[in-house]
Protein backbone atom coordinates (compact mmCIF):
# COMPACT_ATOMS: atom_id res chain seq x y z
CA UNK A 1 0.00 0.00 0.00
CA UNK A 2 1.84 2.95 -0.97
CA UNK A 3 0.63 5.35 2.12
CA UNK A 4 4.11 6.35 2.83
CA UNK A 5 4.35 3.58 5.94
CA UNK A 6 6.12 0.48 6.42
CA UNK A 7 8.71 0.73 3.69
CA UNK A 8 10.63 -1.88 5.15
CA UNK A 9 8.63 -4.47 7.52
CA UNK A 10 6.69 -2.97 10.63
CA UNK A 11 9.03 -3.74 14.03
CA UNK A 12 7.10 -4.12 17.20
CA UNK A 13 5.36 -6.00 19.56
CA UNK A 14 2.51 -7.76 19.65
CA UNK A 15 0.45 -9.59 23.10
CA UNK A 16 -1.35 -12.22 21.44
CA UNK A 17 0.83 -15.06 21.45
CA UNK A 18 1.81 -14.83 25.13
CA UNK A 19 -1.26 -13.68 26.81
CA UNK A 20 -4.63 -13.99 24.09
CA UNK A 21 -7.04 -13.22 26.04
CA UNK A 22 -5.98 -13.57 29.88
CA UNK A 23 -6.16 -11.26 32.52
CA UNK A 24 -2.27 -10.11 32.11
CA UNK A 25 -3.15 -8.02 28.91
CA UNK A 26 -3.98 -4.87 30.58
CA UNK A 27 -2.64 -1.41 30.81
CA UNK A 28 0.62 -2.41 33.27
CA UNK A 29 1.73 -4.70 30.47
CA UNK A 30 1.93 -2.20 27.50
CA UNK A 31 3.34 0.62 28.75
CA UNK A 32 5.88 -2.11 30.81
CA UNK A 33 6.91 -3.56 27.28
CA UNK A 34 7.31 0.27 26.13
CA UNK A 35 9.50 0.78 28.83
CA UNK A 36 11.58 -2.44 28.20
CA UNK A 37 11.81 -1.51 24.72
CA UNK A 38 14.11 1.73 25.34
CA UNK A 39 15.99 0.35 28.33
CA UNK A 40 16.70 -3.29 27.08
CA UNK A 41 17.63 -1.50 23.74
CA UNK A 42 15.11 -2.74 21.36
CA UNK A 43 14.15 0.80 20.59
CA UNK A 44 17.81 1.39 19.26
CA UNK A 45 17.70 -1.97 17.66
CA UNK A 46 14.52 -0.48 15.68
CA UNK A 47 11.47 -1.79 17.41
CA UNK A 48 8.85 0.82 17.21
CA UNK A 49 5.36 -0.48 17.22
CA UNK A 50 3.64 -1.61 20.54
CA UNK A 51 0.45 -3.28 19.43
CA UNK A 52 -2.39 -4.93 21.54
CA UNK A 53 -4.40 -7.64 20.00
CA UNK A 54 -8.13 -8.78 20.44
CA UNK A 55 -10.10 -8.37 24.26
CA UNK A 56 -9.23 -4.84 24.61
CA UNK A 57 -12.69 -3.43 23.89
CA UNK A 58 -16.38 -3.62 26.16
CA UNK A 59 -18.57 -6.77 24.99
CA UNK A 60 -20.84 -3.37 23.46
CA UNK A 61 -20.26 -0.20 21.58
CA UNK A 62 -21.98 2.68 23.77
CA UNK A 63 -25.08 4.75 22.82
CA UNK A 64 -22.96 6.84 20.38
CA UNK A 65 -21.60 3.86 18.52
CA UNK A 66 -17.85 4.24 19.72
CA UNK A 67 -15.77 1.20 20.67
CA UNK A 68 -15.88 1.53 24.53
CA UNK A 69 -11.90 0.36 26.20
CA UNK A 70 -12.26 -2.69 28.75
CA UNK A 71 -12.67 -0.91 31.75
CA UNK A 72 -10.93 -3.43 33.80
CA UNK A 73 -7.72 -3.92 31.63
CA UNK A 74 -7.36 -0.16 30.54
CA UNK A 75 -9.18 1.55 33.42
CA UNK A 76 -7.62 4.92 32.18
CA UNK A 77 -8.93 4.39 28.48
CA UNK A 78 -6.62 3.76 24.95
CA UNK A 79 -5.76 7.17 24.31
CA UNK A 80 -3.59 7.16 28.27
CA UNK A 81 -1.78 4.14 26.91
CA UNK A 82 -1.15 5.66 23.26
CA UNK A 83 0.39 8.96 24.65
CA UNK A 84 2.82 6.51 27.33
CA UNK A 85 3.74 4.73 24.47
CA UNK A 86 4.54 8.44 22.38
CA UNK A 87 5.92 9.63 25.08
CA UNK A 88 9.04 6.44 24.82
CA UNK A 89 9.18 7.88 21.51
CA UNK A 90 7.59 5.17 19.98
CA UNK A 91 4.16 4.09 18.28
CA UNK A 92 1.40 2.48 19.02
CA UNK A 93 -0.98 0.00 17.22
CA UNK A 94 -4.71 -1.36 17.78
CA UNK A 95 -6.83 -4.71 16.78
CA UNK A 96 -10.26 -5.03 15.38
CA UNK A 97 -12.17 -7.46 12.72
CA UNK A 98 -13.41 -7.23 9.55
CA UNK A 99 -16.78 -8.21 10.09
CA UNK A 100 -19.84 -7.99 12.78
CA UNK A 101 -17.42 -9.66 15.74
CA UNK A 102 -13.98 -10.14 16.55
CA UNK A 103 -12.43 -13.84 16.88
CA UNK A 104 -12.30 -13.99 20.36
CA UNK A 105 -15.02 -16.65 21.22
CA UNK A 106 -16.45 -13.53 23.67
CA UNK A 107 -17.37 -11.88 20.28
CA UNK A 108 -16.05 -8.14 20.73
CA UNK A 109 -17.82 -5.23 18.56
CA UNK A 110 -16.08 -5.89 14.92
CA UNK A 111 -15.69 -3.10 12.30
CA UNK A 112 -17.87 -4.26 9.47
CA UNK A 113 -20.44 -0.97 8.61
CA UNK A 114 -18.24 0.98 11.40
CA UNK A 115 -15.47 1.59 8.82
CA UNK A 116 -15.55 5.38 9.20
CA UNK A 117 -16.74 5.57 12.98
CA UNK A 118 -13.93 3.08 14.25
CA UNK A 119 -11.39 4.51 11.79
CA UNK A 120 -12.06 8.40 13.59
CA UNK A 121 -11.83 7.16 16.66
CA UNK A 122 -8.86 5.22 16.95
CA UNK A 123 -7.27 8.33 15.56
CA UNK A 124 -8.40 10.23 18.09
CA UNK A 125 -6.51 7.91 20.23
CA UNK A 126 -3.37 8.32 18.47
CA UNK A 127 -3.23 4.70 16.40
CA UNK A 128 -0.48 4.15 14.35
CA UNK A 129 -1.01 0.55 13.20
CA UNK A 130 -4.82 -1.46 12.31
CA UNK A 131 -4.43 -5.16 12.65
CA UNK A 132 -8.30 -5.96 10.90
CA UNK A 133 -9.07 -9.49 11.09
CA UNK A 134 -11.46 -11.63 9.53
CA UNK A 135 -13.54 -13.04 12.27
CA UNK A 136 -17.57 -12.72 12.29
CA UNK A 137 -20.06 -12.19 9.72
CA UNK A 138 -19.21 -10.66 6.56
CA UNK A 139 -22.62 -9.76 5.51
CA UNK A 140 -22.26 -11.06 1.94
CA UNK A 141 -19.27 -8.46 1.04
CA UNK A 142 -15.80 -10.20 -0.47
CA UNK A 143 -12.26 -10.14 1.60
CA UNK A 144 -11.39 -7.38 -1.14
CA UNK A 145 -14.42 -4.96 -0.44
CA UNK A 146 -14.12 -5.20 2.94
CA UNK A 147 -10.35 -4.49 4.16
CA UNK A 148 -10.87 -1.60 0.84
CA UNK A 149 -13.15 0.31 2.73
CA UNK A 150 -11.43 0.39 6.42
CA UNK A 151 -7.66 1.43 3.84
CA UNK A 152 -10.11 4.13 2.64
CA UNK A 153 -11.40 5.31 5.83
CA UNK A 154 -8.08 4.87 7.29
CA UNK A 155 -6.81 7.42 4.44
CA UNK A 156 -9.64 9.74 5.21
CA UNK A 157 -8.87 10.11 8.57
CA UNK A 158 -5.41 11.81 7.55
CA UNK A 159 -3.18 10.35 9.95
CA UNK A 160 -0.79 7.86 9.07
CA UNK A 161 -1.82 4.14 10.03
CA UNK A 162 -0.06 1.12 8.90
CA UNK A 163 -2.79 -1.20 7.52
CA UNK A 164 -2.25 -4.89 8.66
CA UNK A 165 -4.45 -7.61 7.09
CA UNK A 166 -5.35 -10.42 8.76
CA UNK A 167 -7.26 -12.89 6.27
CA UNK A 168 -4.85 -15.79 7.17
CA UNK A 169 -4.18 -16.00 3.90
CA UNK A 170 -7.82 -17.44 3.15
CA UNK A 171 -8.49 -15.38 -0.13
CA UNK A 172 -5.35 -15.43 -1.31
CA UNK A 173 -4.30 -11.73 -0.81
CA UNK A 174 -0.95 -12.20 -2.01
CA UNK A 175 -3.04 -11.85 -5.64
CA UNK A 176 -4.66 -8.39 -4.63
CA UNK A 177 -3.65 -6.85 -1.52
CA UNK A 178 -0.23 -4.66 -2.64
CA UNK A 179 -2.73 -1.74 -2.63
CA UNK A 180 -4.85 -2.87 -0.46
CA UNK A 181 -2.46 -3.04 2.86
CA UNK A 182 0.75 -2.26 4.01
CA UNK A 183 1.38 -6.86 5.08
CA UNK A 184 -1.15 -9.64 4.92
CA UNK A 185 -1.15 -12.80 6.46
CA UNK A 186 -0.73 -15.64 4.95
CA UNK A 187 -1.52 -18.27 7.05
CA UNK A 188 -3.18 -19.48 10.27
CA UNK A 189 -2.23 -18.71 13.19
CA UNK A 190 0.97 -19.75 14.50
CA UNK A 191 1.91 -21.36 17.86
CA UNK A 192 4.73 -21.87 20.16
CA UNK A 193 6.40 -25.10 18.17
CA UNK A 194 8.68 -26.16 16.37
CA UNK A 195 6.59 -27.84 13.77
CA UNK A 196 3.26 -24.62 13.51
CA UNK A 197 6.92 -22.31 12.56
CA UNK A 198 8.40 -25.07 10.24
CA UNK A 199 4.79 -25.58 8.36
CA UNK A 200 4.57 -21.60 8.23
CA UNK A 201 7.70 -21.32 7.49
CA UNK A 202 7.21 -23.51 4.41
CA UNK A 203 3.57 -21.97 3.00
CA UNK A 204 5.52 -18.07 3.08
CA UNK A 205 9.01 -18.91 1.56
CA UNK A 206 7.04 -19.47 -2.13
CA UNK A 207 5.31 -16.26 -1.88
CA UNK A 208 8.51 -14.22 -2.26
CA UNK A 209 7.49 -12.60 -5.79
CA UNK A 210 4.60 -11.27 -4.39
CA UNK A 211 6.04 -9.23 -1.73
CA UNK A 212 7.47 -5.37 -1.83
CA UNK A 213 7.89 -2.36 -0.42
CA UNK A 214 5.28 -0.92 1.82
CA UNK A 215 2.94 -4.29 1.13
CA UNK A 216 5.01 -7.49 2.88
CA UNK A 217 3.53 -10.85 3.16
CA UNK A 218 3.20 -11.97 6.97
CA UNK A 219 3.48 -15.28 8.38
CA UNK A 220 2.32 -14.02 11.78
CA UNK A 221 4.16 -12.46 14.90
CA UNK A 222 7.24 -14.15 16.03
CA UNK A 223 7.27 -16.72 19.33
CA UNK A 224 10.31 -16.04 20.17
CA UNK A 225 10.95 -16.18 24.15
CA UNK A 226 7.75 -18.10 24.74
CA UNK A 227 9.39 -21.20 25.62
CA UNK A 228 7.75 -23.92 23.39
CA UNK A 229 10.77 -24.07 21.47
CA UNK A 230 14.69 -24.27 21.74
CA UNK A 231 17.02 -21.06 21.61
CA UNK A 232 18.22 -23.09 18.01
CA UNK A 233 14.87 -23.07 17.00
CA UNK A 234 14.00 -19.87 17.68
CA UNK A 235 17.31 -18.30 15.96
CA UNK A 236 16.51 -20.36 13.30
CA UNK A 237 12.84 -18.73 13.69
CA UNK A 238 14.02 -15.74 13.92
CA UNK A 239 16.58 -15.80 11.24
CA UNK A 240 13.89 -17.41 8.42
CA UNK A 241 11.42 -14.54 9.20
CA UNK A 242 14.25 -11.59 8.99
CA UNK A 243 15.07 -13.74 5.48
CA UNK A 244 11.55 -13.70 4.28
CA UNK A 245 11.20 -9.39 4.92
CA UNK A 246 8.25 -10.21 7.60
CA UNK A 247 7.07 -8.08 9.77
CA UNK A 248 9.08 -8.95 12.94
CA UNK A 249 6.70 -8.27 16.08
CA UNK A 250 7.73 -9.84 19.41
CA UNK A 251 5.29 -12.01 20.62
CA UNK A 252 6.64 -12.84 24.05
CA UNK A 253 6.07 -10.73 27.63
CA UNK A 254 9.66 -9.24 27.62
CA UNK A 255 8.59 -8.47 31.63
CA UNK A 256 9.15 -12.52 31.52
CA UNK A 257 12.11 -13.55 29.51
CA UNK A 258 15.94 -13.94 29.93
CA UNK A 259 18.85 -12.51 28.16
CA UNK A 260 19.01 -15.21 25.00
CA UNK A 261 15.42 -13.76 23.81
CA UNK A 262 16.99 -10.22 24.36
CA UNK A 263 19.94 -11.81 22.39
CA UNK A 264 18.00 -13.22 19.33
CA UNK A 265 15.56 -10.05 19.20
CA UNK A 266 18.38 -7.18 18.82
CA UNK A 267 20.92 -9.36 16.65
CA UNK A 268 21.61 -6.13 14.20
CA UNK A 269 23.21 -8.03 11.39
CA UNK A 270 19.84 -10.76 11.23
CA UNK A 271 17.69 -7.37 11.66
CA UNK A 272 19.51 -5.65 8.68
CA UNK A 273 18.29 -8.31 6.40
CA UNK A 274 14.43 -7.90 7.19
CA UNK A 275 14.92 -4.06 7.14
CA UNK A 276 17.13 -3.76 4.28
CA UNK A 277 15.76 -0.92 1.97
CA UNK A 278 15.71 -2.96 -0.90
CA UNK A 279 13.23 -5.28 0.16
CA UNK A 280 13.46 -8.27 -2.03
CA UNK A 281 12.27 -11.70 -0.02
CA UNK A 282 14.66 -14.54 -0.11
CA UNK A 283 14.04 -17.21 -2.68
CA UNK A 284 14.72 -20.60 -1.99
CA UNK A 285 17.02 -22.00 -3.95
CA UNK A 286 17.13 -25.55 -2.78
CA UNK A 287 15.45 -27.41 -0.35
CA UNK A 288 16.63 -31.52 -0.45
CA UNK A 289 16.09 -33.09 1.96
CA UNK A 290 15.08 -30.69 4.27
CA UNK A 291 18.32 -28.81 4.07
CA UNK A 292 17.11 -25.66 2.53
CA UNK A 293 19.35 -23.10 1.48
CA UNK A 294 17.97 -19.36 0.42
CA UNK A 295 19.38 -16.64 -0.82
CA UNK A 296 18.53 -12.89 -0.48
CA UNK A 297 19.73 -9.69 -2.70
CA UNK A 298 20.76 -6.60 -0.31
CA UNK A 299 20.81 -3.02 -1.43
CA UNK A 300 25.09 -3.03 -1.54
CA UNK A 301 25.10 -6.06 -3.86
CA UNK A 302 25.88 -8.27 -0.78
CA UNK A 303 23.47 -11.38 -0.22
CA UNK A 304 22.31 -12.99 2.68
CA UNK A 305 22.36 -17.00 2.41
CA UNK A 306 21.05 -18.79 4.89
CA UNK A 307 21.50 -22.40 5.44
CA UNK A 308 18.73 -24.28 7.43
CA UNK A 309 18.33 -27.85 8.53
CA UNK A 310 15.14 -29.06 8.62
CA UNK A 311 15.78 -32.39 9.86
CA UNK A 312 16.71 -34.06 13.47
CA UNK A 313 20.45 -34.84 12.31
CA UNK A 314 23.34 -32.53 12.21
CA UNK A 315 23.72 -32.09 8.31
CA UNK A 316 25.86 -30.22 5.95
CA UNK A 317 24.27 -27.80 3.63
CA UNK A 318 26.10 -26.72 0.84
CA UNK A 319 26.08 -23.75 -2.00
CA UNK A 320 27.80 -21.55 -4.13
CA UNK A 321 28.22 -18.03 -4.35
CA UNK A 322 26.98 -17.68 -8.48
CA UNK A 323 23.70 -19.94 -7.26
CA UNK A 324 23.24 -17.51 -4.79
CA UNK A 325 23.02 -14.67 -7.70
CA UNK A 326 26.69 -13.56 -6.46
CA UNK A 327 28.11 -14.08 -9.98
CA UNK A 328 31.79 -14.79 -10.78
CA UNK A 329 34.48 -12.86 -8.81
CA UNK A 330 37.16 -14.42 -7.41
CA UNK A 331 36.92 -14.51 -4.16
CA UNK A 332 33.92 -13.87 -1.58
CA UNK A 333 33.89 -12.61 2.67
CA UNK A 334 31.30 -14.57 4.67
CA UNK A 335 29.91 -13.11 7.66
CA UNK A 336 28.73 -15.47 9.62
CA UNK A 337 25.52 -13.16 10.84
CA UNK A 338 25.38 -14.86 14.85
CA UNK A 339 28.80 -16.08 15.65
CA UNK A 340 29.95 -13.21 13.84
CA UNK A 341 32.92 -14.97 12.54
CA UNK A 342 34.42 -14.24 9.07
CA UNK A 343 36.04 -16.29 6.20
CA UNK A 344 37.08 -16.24 2.99
CA UNK A 345 35.71 -18.46 0.05
CA UNK A 346 36.59 -18.77 -4.09
CA UNK A 347 33.16 -19.71 -4.24
CA UNK A 348 31.67 -22.19 -1.99
CA UNK A 349 28.76 -21.43 0.89
CA UNK A 350 29.00 -24.74 3.22
CA UNK A 351 28.16 -25.49 6.33
CA UNK A 352 27.36 -28.16 9.10
CA UNK A 353 24.31 -27.14 10.32
CA UNK A 354 22.95 -28.63 14.16
CA UNK A 355 19.61 -30.21 13.82
CA UNK A 356 16.66 -27.47 13.18
CA UNK A 357 19.62 -25.04 13.10
CA UNK A 358 20.39 -22.12 10.60
CA UNK A 359 23.47 -20.66 9.31
CA UNK A 360 23.36 -17.19 7.80
CA UNK A 361 26.00 -15.23 5.80
CA UNK A 362 26.04 -11.91 4.62
CA UNK A 363 28.50 -12.94 1.17
CA UNK A 364 29.96 -9.96 -0.57
CA UNK A 365 31.95 -10.09 -3.46
CA UNK A 366 35.79 -9.35 -2.11
CA UNK A 367 36.40 -5.93 -1.84
CA UNK A 368 33.27 -4.29 -1.50
CA UNK A 369 32.50 -5.77 1.84
CA UNK A 370 30.33 -3.01 3.71
CA UNK A 371 28.53 -4.47 6.62
CA UNK A 372 29.10 -1.60 9.72
CA UNK A 373 30.79 -3.07 12.33
CA UNK A 374 28.58 -4.33 15.00
CA UNK A 375 26.81 -1.64 16.87
CA UNK A 376 26.87 0.76 14.36
CA UNK A 377 24.35 -0.57 12.24
CA UNK A 378 21.35 2.28 12.21
CA UNK A 379 18.38 0.23 11.34
CA UNK A 380 16.03 3.23 12.41
CA UNK A 381 17.41 5.18 9.46
CA UNK A 382 16.45 2.43 6.68
CA UNK A 383 12.66 2.75 7.92
C1 LIG B 1 -7.14 -14.45 15.05
C2 LIG B 1 -5.81 -13.85 14.59
C3 LIG B 1 -4.83 -13.87 15.74
C4 LIG B 1 -5.41 -13.09 16.92
C5 LIG B 1 -6.76 -13.66 17.32
C6 LIG B 1 -7.47 -12.80 18.34
O1 LIG B 1 -7.01 -15.80 15.35
O2 LIG B 1 -5.30 -14.55 13.49
O3 LIG B 1 -3.59 -13.33 15.34
O4 LIG B 1 -5.54 -11.74 16.56
O5 LIG B 1 -7.62 -13.75 16.19
O6 LIG B 1 -8.71 -13.31 18.72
Amino acid sequence: LENGLSRTPVMGFNNWNSTHCRAEFNEAMVKGIADLFVSRGLKDAGYQYVNIDDCWAEPQRASDGNLVPNRTRFPNGIKAVADYVHSKGLKFGIYTSAGTVTCDGQGFPGGLNHEEQDARLFASWGVDYLKYDNCGDHQGQSAQQRYTKMRDALAATGRPIVFSICEWGSNQPWTWAQPVGNSWRTTGDISDNWGSMLDIFKRNVGLAPYSQRGAWNDPDMLEVGNGGMTDVEYRSHFTLWSMMNSPLLIGADLRKVGQSTFDVLTNRDVIALDQDTLGIQAGEISNAGGRHVLAKPLENGDVGVALFNESGSAQTISTTATAAGLGNATSYRLRDLWSKVETTTSGAISASVPAHGTVVYRVSRQGTFATPAAGTTQVSDLT
